[in-house]
């Protein structure tokens, strides 16, 4: 059993690290349980966000799963008899080695283990070539979403898309039967003409606090962050007390700091999108608020959120639940024509990019800043001129945009470009 910590893009790591690990022990797996976050306040089960049945049988000569655990062990005290794993108990990143070390012997004395978070506890490397191929093929075959998310999903891409009719890329894998559907008399859908440019802009307030680093807001702004430290990392707040931390200038010149709204406007800019290009901001709690989203929406009046393009009915249903909510913008994002995201450590940025590698026959570019080089560029000169800055910006970016095979230690999630994953072996 696992119950699965994080939000819905932590979640979907957990679940396919989960099938690994079952597969690796020869055990059964229970359906995945997802924990109730204070952050996400969201009650969402597996069920209320991918297809049950689906993922059960796709993964059926894989793995045994079940729905419920089995009567004869429902009724066992697990804490007492030693079956939970806490993620404490396991080291990050573990190796397949650690579960038949530590794991198995539990499993053959109870019957029973119980994971509680499962947050990153799989490592990348070294992984038997089965055991690796089995976590592509839960990402990206196994885990299916409902169809009331894809059906709103299909609904806002084909706003995105001003009601062009034509069928993109990827979405019959995300909306299934909701993709646009061929009218009677046609051989086959007609090329989508409309294009959209989705962003994942992650300047939320953890992130923006998290990193130390100052963003033109003055004293309020550094009294704002501080308090915000004090209750969400205090580590962090200690830690500044007691060590030498870098000062904000220095870590904004080494690129560590998350991009601004407003540096993210002149990025694009300068990629050449304009006024009439249209785009689709993920997520909505843009630190600073509607003054700090001015900078996009001045220069990109073409801008929209899930919020602007679904009527309160329709966006009703997923109020309370922000997983689902986020499992849109999933959508919306691995379907647009080109997908910009500001910060590559980014559980769901890095989601959607190996989704759009795998599934976008290489025609779904993913734009990743070189954030260093960037930083190179908006600090060091402040008379730059417009064309110098294009071509400065345009090769920052393209050197990050090149897709290549799988580097050792990176995720398949990620990277589905490898042996394992992508490319047929025999
Ligand atoms: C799982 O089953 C396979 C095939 O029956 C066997 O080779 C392997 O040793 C088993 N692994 C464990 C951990 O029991
Ligand atoms: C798309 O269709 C809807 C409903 O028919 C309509 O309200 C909307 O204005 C259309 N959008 C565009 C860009 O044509
Ligand atoms: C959302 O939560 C509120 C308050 O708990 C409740 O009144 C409302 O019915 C819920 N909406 C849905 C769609 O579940
Ligand atoms: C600033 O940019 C100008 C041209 O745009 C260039 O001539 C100058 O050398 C740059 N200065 C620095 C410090 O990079």
């Amino acid at each position: 059993m696992v119950t699965a910590n994080g939000g819905i893009n932590q979640q979907r790591v957990a679940v396919c690290n989960a099938v690994a690990v079952a597969r690796l022990l020869n055990a059964t797996l229970v359906l995945p349980k997802f924990m109730y976050s204070s952050v996400w306040k969201d009650a969402s089960q597996f069920g209320d966000i991918y297809q049950e049945e689906h993922f059960i049988n796709y993964l059926k000569d894989d793995i045994p799963i079940v729905k419920e655990l089995p009567e004869e062990l429902r009724s066992l005290d697990l804490e007492a008899i030693g079956s939970v794993v806490m993620d404490t108990d396991v080291i990050k990143e573990a190796k397949p080695s650690f579960y038949l070390k530590y794991i198995l012997p539990i499993l053959h004395l109870n019957k029973v283990v119980h994971f509680v978070g499962f947050g990153n506890r799989l490592a990348s490397d070294p992984m038997p070539h089965e055991l690796q191929r089995l976590r592509c093929r839960c990402n990206f075959h196994a885990l299916r979403f409902v169809p009331k998310i894809q059906e709103t999903g299909a609904m806002l891409i084909r706003r995105m898309r001003q009601n062009d009719t034509g069928l993109g890329h990827l979405d019959p894998y995300l909306v299934g039967q909701y993709a646009q559907l061929k009218k009677k008399g046609e051989k086959d859908s007609p090329p989508k003409k409309s294009r959209y440019l989705a962003l994942h802009l992650r300047f939320e307030i953890d992130m923006v606090a998290h990193s130390l680093c100052e963003f033109g807001g003055g004293e309020e702004e550094r009294h704002e962050l501080e308090a915000y430290r004090k209750v969400h990392f205090p580590a962090l707040v200690e830690q500044k007390k007691t060590k030498k931390l870098p000062s904000p200038k220095q870590l904004r010149s080494e690129g560590l700091c998350p991009l601004m709204p407003e540096e993210t406007v002149l990025m694009l800019a300068a990629l050449g999108f304009n006024r009439r290009t249209h785009i689709y901001l993920a997520g909505s709690h843009i630190y600073g608020g509607y003054s700090r989203l001015n900078a996009l929406t001045t220069l990109f009046p073409n801008l929209v959120t899930k919020e602007n393009l679904l009527t309160p009915a329709e966006i009703e249903p997923f109020g309370n639940f922000s997983s689902q909510l986020a499992a849109l913008d999933f959508i919306v994002c691995t379907a647009a024509d080109v997908f910009a995201m500001t910060d590559s450590g980014s559980q769901f940025s890095s989601l959607i990019a190996g989704y759009r590698i795998y599934y976008g026959g290489g025609k779904m570019p993913t734009i990743r800043p070189n954030k260093r080089r960037l930083a190179d560029i908006f600090e060091r000169n402040n008379t730059i001129e417009w064309k110098v800055f294009e071509t400065r910006v345009r090769k920052a970016v393209r050197q990050n945009k090149r897709v290549f095979s799988r580097p050792v230690g990176r995720s398949v999630y990620r990277y589905p470009r490898c042996q394992d994953c992508m490319c047929n072996t025999e």
